[in-house]
Formats: structure tokens, C-alpha cells, sequence
């Protein structure tokens, strides 16, 4: 087992989970399957994420541009959004885990925006580790949201246009009150960011492996963890 040093672990971790599709299609199988597959490997990550732990996770679940998938595969996903939440709340009271949701929720069936509400309600006072969900997030969406409070906050003389700074725009972000994410894993091979983050990732870490969402394992996230902590941050500093 890959030690880890508890005092370099990072604070927030953030995951595109990609890959469920192509891991569904090598076996013969509808996409379908890869994404319940993928449904499973994100809870084992969430419960070794607890146990670390690692304060807040963030998981990419589902672009604004997924929206643009076959009705049919929107539709599974919706599915199996809405089992999560049925299920997992217990288990997340259980864990002390304070869940969070980030993205353009209102796109979402009223009745996953009720259990949206409720998980965040009802896991408001966790103390364990922050999950955050990605649903219907676009990083330039996000960004473009920020500067549309910011121009309302102008309007209404509740903010002066010189104090606009970088540390004042966060603060309009969804991830408002979150440390920037430390490290961000990217699995299936693909490297790129895919719109996710984008503001917040300035000096975050990139890990990218070739494994599949579904078959990325606790020893597989051990092995991210161990090499973020063999880097070195420079922040721009010598
Ligand atoms: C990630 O897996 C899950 C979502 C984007 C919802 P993909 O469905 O993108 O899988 P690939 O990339 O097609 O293999
Ligand atoms: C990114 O994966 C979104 C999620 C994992 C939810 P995609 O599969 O949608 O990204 P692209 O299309 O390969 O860039
Ligand atoms: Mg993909």
C-alpha cells in the first residue's frame, strides 16, 4: 500500500470521470452500463476520499455540454442522478459528508431538484469532507455568471468598479467559499480540461491516466495522490 504523507495532502481534489462510454463499448455493451459501472466506482472514491481524508472532492458528473448527448443517454443518466440521491443521503449523513452541487440546477427535473435540496439541507452540518457534484457545469458559464452579479452588485452601488479583483471575483463563483482544487485527475486517457474549473484551476496540479472510470480503482487514486505529493508548487515563486 502506497504511503501517504499526512502532511502534504491536498485540500481539495477534483475529478473529470471520463471513460464509462468506452469501458461499456470493449465489452459489446450500450453506454448505459459503463455509466452505471462508473456510478459505482464514484461512491468507492467518495468513501476513500472520507477515510484519508481529503477535505473536499469535487466530481465532474455532468457537463452543460452533455446536455447535447442522444435523449436517450441524457435521459439514463438523469436515472441514475436521481437514484444516487435517493440512496446515498443516509450514507452521507453516516459519513459526515456535506454535499454540494454546482452548475445550472434549474435545467434539472423538478423532482432532482427536490432531491438536490434535500441532500444539501439535510448534510448541511457534515464536518467530515465536502462532496461537490458538477451537474450542467460550464466553467466559462460559471465565469460568465460571476461577471453578471458582479455588473447587478455595480448597478445597485453595492460594489465600486476598482474593487473588482481577483479575490473579490471568486467570491461570485459557485466554489465561493472552497479552496481551489490542489490536484485535478483526469481518466480515459484524454487530456484535456473540457471546461470544468477553469477560473479555479490556475495553479492546480493535472494528473491524467489512461484507466477508465469504471475501473479506476482506490489504488489507482492512492497512485494520483502519491505522485501530487512528489511535485513541487511553485506558485510562480523561485
Ligand atoms: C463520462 O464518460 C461520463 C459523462 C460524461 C457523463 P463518457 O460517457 O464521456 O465516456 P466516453 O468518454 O464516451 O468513453
Ligand atoms: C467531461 O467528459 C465531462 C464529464 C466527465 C462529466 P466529456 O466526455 O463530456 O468530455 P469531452 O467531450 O471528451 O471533452
Ligand atoms: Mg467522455
Amino acid at each position: 500500500m502506497l504511503d501517504l504523507d499526512p502532511e502534504k495532502l491536498p485540500q481539495h481534489v477534483a475529478i473529470i470521470m471520463d471513460g464509462n462510454g468506452r469501458w461499456a463499448k470493449r465489452r459489446g455493451l450500450p453506454r448505459f452500463y459503463g455509466h452505471r459501472e462508473g456510478v459505482k466506482t464514484a461512491k468507492r472514491i467518495i468513501t476513500k476520499a472520507c477515510e484519508i481524508p481529503i477535505p473536499v472532492l469535487t466530481l465532474y458528473a455532468f457537463s452543460r455540454e452533455n446536455w447535447n448527448r442522444p435523449a436517450r443517454e441524457v435521459a439514463a443518466l438523469m436515472d441514475l442522478l436521481r437514484a444516487y440521491l435517493r440512496e446515498e443521503l443516509p450514507v452521507m449523513l453516516e459519513k459526515g459528508i456535506r454535499f454540494r452541487v454546482i452548475g445550472e440546477r434549474e435545467r434539472f427535473p423538478e423532482d432532482i431538484q427536490a432531491l438536490i435540496r434535500d441532500c444539501e439541507e439535510k448534510t448541511a452540518s457534515g464536518t467530515r469532507m465536502t462532496l461537490v457534484l458538477a451537474l450542467s457545469y460550464g466553467g466559462r458559464a460559471e465565469i460568465a455568471r460571476a461577471a453578471r452579479l458582479i455588473s447587478q452588485a455595480v448597478k445597485a452601488g453595492d460594489l465600486e468598479p476598482e474593487e473588482v479583483t481577483p479575490e473579490v471575483f471568486r467570491n461570485y463563483l459557485y466554489t465561493a467559499d472552497l479552496p481551489d482544487p490542489d490536484l485535478l485527475i483526469r481518466t480515459s486517457g484524454e487530456q484535456r480540461i473540457s471546461n470544468f474549473l477553469l477560473y479555479q484551476c490556475a495553479y492546480t496540479e493535472f494528473y491524467f491516466t489512461p484507466v477508465l472510470w469504471p475501473d479506476f480503482s482506490e489504488e489507482e487514486f492512492l497512485k494520483a495522490l502519491k505522485e501530487y505529493q512528489g511535485r513541487e508548487r511553485r506558485f510562480g515563486r523561485v
